[in-house]
């Protein structure tokens, strides 16, 4: 038999290098993961059966929502609320944060902000997507119903973070803060496994991941950032590539692997980008920071950003250090 160690056997197994950790953290990890699985067979079946296209509606930001969008946001807080260690869930696709009002609930030591389907303008074209999951202590007393200030936590402050990308195999990659760790699904058993162990993402890589269709509107330092990437290729048998997928979980992943960055940075009319600190933000920055590389704003660090409301958006530069420092650097000449 061939020897593979399953997401469950390795949550379980790290709980007991930490003494006085009690399990709850892991059982939630574990909830999401098994949410997550039910999600990747939906998204596996779509084109099938109806799931495919828009609700109608538009959520807080404006955006249309797709049925996965639903499907896959009421998955998610429905695991968490059934698990009992979250007292609460914010999620892209709700405007206010949904508190779970059982006793049971209530006496829950976390709450998550999620991002439950990720690039889902991606899904009717069958193009990768993803879940993006932020998990924090609460600060709001144990017993209560949780608070805003629950969810208003800096990125410093997670305790737990990942995502899951739907893509050629479903992967999740997760951290506790002990770096980070990846898990392909093996749909033959049903199990996440062990396949991308402490995975470290290269100081510096050749990729860069922007929506150059928003070229004209970017502030002058990414417009020479990307200008630079372009000229080092000049006459080089190596040159940069430029890679852009349209789900942030999809373009980070291949990056934290080969090395890379991505920008969303501010556009004219748009100070603060587009991508949301809460739930995309700062558990990508969290992961990337633990795999060895850098997240900023263009001027600060995104974990030391103080949310100010749950849908805040923020510029975002992130990857390999060397490069996002590069980015940065130009950002400074022309403030
Ligand atoms: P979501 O589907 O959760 O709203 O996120 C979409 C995000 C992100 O995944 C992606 O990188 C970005 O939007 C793409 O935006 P543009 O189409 O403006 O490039
Ligand atoms: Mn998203
Ligand atoms: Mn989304």
């Amino acid at each position: 038999m061939i020897s593979v160690q399953t997401l469950d056997e390795f949550i379980i197994r790290r709980q007991t290098d930490f003494p006085y950790a009690t399990g709850e953290l892991s059982r939630l990890l574990r909830n999401i993961a098994l949410a997550s699985k039910i999600v990747n067979r939906e998204v596996n079946k779509a084109g099938l059966v109806d799931v495919l296209g828009i609700t109608g509606y538009t959520n807080v930001q404006g955006e249309e929502v797709k049925k996965l969008d639903l499907l896959a946001n009421k998955t998610f807080i429905a695991s968490l609320e059934l698990g009992g260690q979250c007292c609460g869930v914010a999620s892209e696709e709700n405007e206010e944060f949904v508190a779970f009002e059982a006793e049971s609930s209530k006496q829950g030591k976390y709450i998550v902000a999620i991002d439950p389907l990720d690039g889902s303008s991606n899904i009717d074209v069958n193009v990768s997507v993803g879940t993006i999951f932020s998990i924090y202590r609460r600060v709001s007393p144990l017993g209560e119903t949780c608070t805003s200030e629950d969810f208003l936590q800096k990125g410093i402050e997670q305790a737990g973070a990942g995502y899951v990308i739907y893509g050629s195999s479903t992967m999740l990659v997760y951290t506790t803060g002990h770096g980070v760790n990846g898990f392909t699904l093996d749909p033959s058993i049903g199990e996440f496994c062990l396949s991308h162990p402490d995975m470290t993402t290269p100081k510096d890589g050749k990729t860069y991941s922007v929506n150059t269709g928003n070229f004209y509107n970017f502030p002058k330092g990414v417009k020479d950032y990307i200008s630079y990437c372009k000229e080092l290729g000049k006459g080089s048998d190596s040159p940069y590539s430029a890679r852009y997928i349209g789900s942030m979980v999809a373009d980070i992943h291949r990056n934290l692997l080969t090395g890379g960055i991505y920008i969303y940075p501010s556009l004219d009319g748009y100070p603060d980008g587009k991508l949301r600190l809460v739930y995309e933000c700062n558990p990508m920055a969290f992961i990337i920071e633990q795999a060895g590389g850098t997240a900023t704003d263009g001027f600060r660090r995104i974990l030391d950003i103080a949310p100010q409301e749950l849908h805040q958006r923020t510029p975002i530069f992130i990857g390999s250090s060397e490069m996002v420092l590069k980015a940065q650097e130009l950002l400074d000449k022309n403030k």
